[in-house]
């Protein structure tokens, strides 16, 4: 038998079990294939004894309607920085990467399918090099993977994002409110723009886009004066005023220098400073966009990307990352994936779109 090493790394997204489970109905058509997964990333199947588990179709079944992921994941612990402890009490980061790439050999897997973002596939990058036969398979609900037109999750994350924005309009409506509700995508707007499109926001603020915001309150005092008395602002986490910063907190040691979040209440004062004398109410979204089960179509993406990753191994197409583009299920190699970040550009459709339908970028 042949064995394939499944990992899944990084923040959660909806969509991940979908994947899981298509690689495990695929190879089951191959006979000659076991699938096992390692616990929380890369970290289980570092530890003795390697907490890892074999992946039939009784341990998938059903599970592409199911949130998160069956193997757990996990930010810390990057094999490519790995915080290691010195006999002096220090820590140091250390490459673990050959280590990681013997130990799964040294198991007796054949090749690795890593399900990640761009931090994952940087760590897919580097088992390459490393002579570790390795395809990746996109996710984020950020969508910022560039050689991809989405990665599953994010077509969820606008869902959940849409239906809160739903259920804010009719509250902003019955009080005459101004709402802002704060979505994710690090330093990316497409969950942002997506909502705002689908839910009708009077206010888009995205971090491709610094705000002005004499610009904003325009626009909400043009809401008032109009007769509808009231407005509602989507802000992506990574917005920020013209001559402002983020906001955001003390990130994680060895991860992130910063935690991006709260930006709704930065904008909520900036705007009562500014002389808008409604009431304003801030509601943040957070993880509940990254949580649930998936949407219809990302369990589609998130099936086929599953099934195309276990045949780029059978093809022995080592290095590549699934992707969709122009509606077409292919791959690209890793490299090219992770060396662009996708951000909305200022010519995009969409954008130009939700402009043309009235929606404020506070530009
Ligand atoms: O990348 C996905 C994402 O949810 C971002 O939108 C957000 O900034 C970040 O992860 C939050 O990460 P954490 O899991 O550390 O809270």
């Amino acid at each position: 038998m042949k064995k394939i090493l499944v990992s899944t790394g990084g923040g959660d997204c909806p969509g991940l079990n979908a994947v899981i489970r298509g690689i495990v109905k695929r190879a089951a058509a191959e006979k000659d294939w076991e699938v096992w997964g390692s616990f929380e990333a890369f970290n289980g199947l570092m530890e003795e004894p390697a907490r890892i588990i074999k992946l039939d179709d009784h341990v998938t079944a059903g599970i592409h309607v199911l949130g998160g992921t069956i193997l757990g994941t996990t930010n810390k612990g990057n094999p490519l920085n790995f915080p290691e402890h010195q006999p002096d009490g220090s820590i140091k980061e250390v490459n673990r990467i050959p280590l990681l790439v013997e130990r799964i050999k040294l198991l007796g897997f054949d090749a690795v399918i890593n399900i990640g973002g761009d931090g994952s596939q940087a760590i897919s990058q580097a088992m390459l090099e490393a002579g570790m036969p390795v395809v990746g398979v996109p996710k984020t609900i950020d969508n910022d993977l560039s050689s991809t037109d989405f990665t599953f999750g994010f077509l969820t994350a606008v869902q959940t994002a849409t239906d809160s924005f739903d259920r804010l309009v009719t509250t902003a409506t019955s009080h005459h409110r101004v709402m802002i509700m704060e979505v994710m995508g690090r330093n990316a707007g497409w969950i942002a723009l997506y909502t705002a499109i689908a839910g009708g926001a009077e206010v888009c603020l995205i971090p491709e886009i610094p705000y002005d915001l004499d610009a904003i309150v325009k626009k909400i005092k043009n809401r008032y004066t109009d007769g509808r008395g009231f407005a509602n602002i989507v802000i992506a986490e990574g917005a920020h005023a013209k001559e402002g910063d983020f906001t955001s907190s003390k990130g994680e040691e060895g991860r992130i220098a910063v935690r991006l979040g709260g930006v709704a209440y930065t904008l909520s004062q900036q705007l009562k400073d500014a002389g808008v004398e409604a009431d304003i109410r801030e509601t943040v979204l957070g993880h509940t966009q990254r949580g649930g089960t998936p949407v219809s179509y990302d369990r589609v993406i998130a099936s086929v990307f599953g099934v195309k990753a276990f045949e780029l191994v059978l093809e022995k197409k080592f290095g590549q990352l699934v992707v969709l583009r122009n509606n077409d299920f292919t791959s690209v190699s890793i490299k090219e994936a992770i060396s662009a970040y996708n951000v909305i550009g200022l010519n995009n459709t969409l954008l130009h779109a939700a402009r043309g339908m009235g929606i404020s970028f506070g530009d």
